[in-house]
């Protein structure tokens, strides 16, 4: 068994399954996030990545990903629909994100939830040399932190949310919160997004477990697990080159004719997901439409929503009502030839997401709640010459950061009105004040200097930060 100095667990392999064009099916690296953060660590240490590749049944074997080993773990069908689309995806995932849906609270997901956890914990014990880095990932495995101490007592052990962690009166819901939480403070450092997560996850250490904390220090017993706000980023200079391109800048020429060459291009970019706001982004949209503050003629919307855990109850029901009022806004305002709303939900490569933002007048992310929102960043960063304007939530993570951006409450259907009126009425010297400072605040808090300060803070001999500064 192959083992590494560095082992990142998360749900997903950083890898996307493909057809090749002899009809074979081939991986390849997924764009973006993670992968590109740890990229250059990774490539310097003897790393192992512990995940899903997607689908059930047995694990596929996969080859490395640019030297970095890929170990996969199996879900089975049951294993997918209690662990996956259940525990994580329909009691955690409401109930982090305001509870905007109903969590639901099943004892089998819970099972379920166990049973996956312990597989990952294994795999990963498995994986890792002896005094090994182990970086934990997401809302799907919080108990592992906990299952891996266990096991290998040796290791040094971080864990981050990448979603909202919620305030203690709702995440007190949870049938089995005392495990959640003896789970995650298995780590050595627990990162948030922001410190309001932080400072929640602190009050509920104390008031479910009993134990001494403050927002930036918890006991249990011999040990003191350390928490904080790590704000995940993105690749900026890599959109940024991106978005440069010639060929990226002729496609976003070529989309704002076959857009009708409007005035301005608005553009939204979700997963389909019931915390984005898509609901309410369409009305205030429409409401303007009617009003006449917006005409199809001069301004068009570009909604693009891609299909995401399709099979879980809630996601269809919003898919189906969306479509519907997408039909019903179009069916109003639209004219022939000429749409109120362009909706697509089909993948794009990066080269054609970079011609979208870059096409974008205004980028439109309500979200009612977000961890963080990279879609945000990566509009910020394809700005490469300071035009646009962002509409971001209030509730999103970046807002903490993007303080120069539009800032709206999207519960708040007259202030969402406003707000995007704003931003389509500013002049270009407004506009170019705002986009520079974001810019600049993104290029020196980008995914690597995220991934720089979360190890630094873990592994305090250095050892592996030593290689990852030295690799640039
Ligand atoms: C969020 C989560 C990620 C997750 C992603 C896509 O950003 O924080 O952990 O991978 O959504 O969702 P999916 O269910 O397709 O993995």
């Amino acid at each position: 068994m192959r083992q590494s100095s560095l082992v990142v667990v998360a749900n997903r392999l950083p890898i996307d399954d493909s057809v090749a064009p002899d009809g074979a099916c081939e991986w390849r690296r997924s764009p973006g996030g993670l992968v590109s953060a740890l990229h250059p660590l990774l490539r310097q240490t003897p790393a192992t990545w512990v995940g899903w590749a997607g689908g059930t049944g047995p694990a596929p074997v996969l080859p490395d990903v640019d030297g970095v080993h890929m170990r996969t773990v199996p879900l089975s069908a049951d294993d997918l629909r209690d662990h996956y689309e259940g525990f994580a995806n329909a009691t955690l995932w409401p109930l982090y994100h305001d509870a905007v849906e109903q969590p639901e609270y099943h004892r089998r997901w819970w099972e379920a939830y166990q049973r996956v956890n312990q597989r990952f914990a294994e795999a990963t014990a498995e994986a890792a040399d002896p005094g090994a880095v182990v970086w934990v990932q997401d809302y799907h495995l919080q108990l592992v932190p906990g299952l891996l101490r266990e096991l290998r007592p040796d290791l040094r052990i971080g864990f981050f949310l990448h979603v909202p962690f919620p305030p203690p009166e709702l995440f007190m819901q949870l049938p089995r919160r005392a495990e959640l939480l003896r789970g995650m403070l298995g780590a050595d450092l627990i990162g948030f997004q922001r410190a309001q997560a932080a400072h929640n996850f602190a009050q509920l250490a104390t008031k479910v477990l009993g134990l001494p904390a403050t927002d930036r220090r918890i006991g249990v017993q011999d040990r003191v697990v350390r928490i904080g706000a790590y704000p995940v980023s993105i690749d900026t200079a890599e959109m940024a080159a991106l978005a440069a391109r010639p060929d990226v800048t002729a496609r976003a020429r070529r989309l704002r004719h076959d857009l009708g060459d409007p005035e301005r291009v608005v553009l939204s970019l979700d997963r389909m997901d019931y915390t984005k706001g898509i609901e309410q982004r369409l009305k205030a949209y429409s409401e303007l439409l009617a009003s006449g503050d917006v005409k199809v003629r001069d301004t068009v919307l570009v909604q693009v929503a891609m299909p995401s855990r399709e099979r879980v109850g809630q996601y269809q029901i919003l898919r189906d009502r969306i479509e519907r009022e997408v039909g019903r806004i179009n069916g109003e305002f639209g004219r022939v030839g000429e749409p109120a709303i362009h909706y697509l939900t089909q993948p794009f490569d990066r080269a054609e997401l970079a011609a979208l933002y870059r096409v974008a007048d205004v980028m439109a992310v309500t979200p009612l709640r977000d961890g963080m929102n990279l879609v945000a960043k990566e509009y910020v960063a394809a700005r490469v010459d300071d035009t646009g304007a962002l509409l971001l939530s209030e509730f999103a993570g970046a807002a903490a950061e993007l303080d120069r951006a539009y800032l709206v409450n999207p519960h708040d259907l007259e202030g969402l009105k406003q707000g995007l009126l704003s931003a389509l009425r500013a002049g270009p010297t407004d506009l170019g004040d705002r986009m520079r400072a974001m810019r600049h605040h993104l290029h020196r808090h980008d995914i690597r200097a995220w991934a720089r300060s979360y190890l630094s803070a873990l592994d305090d001999t250095g050892s592996l930060l030593t290689r990852l500064s030295s690799s640039g």
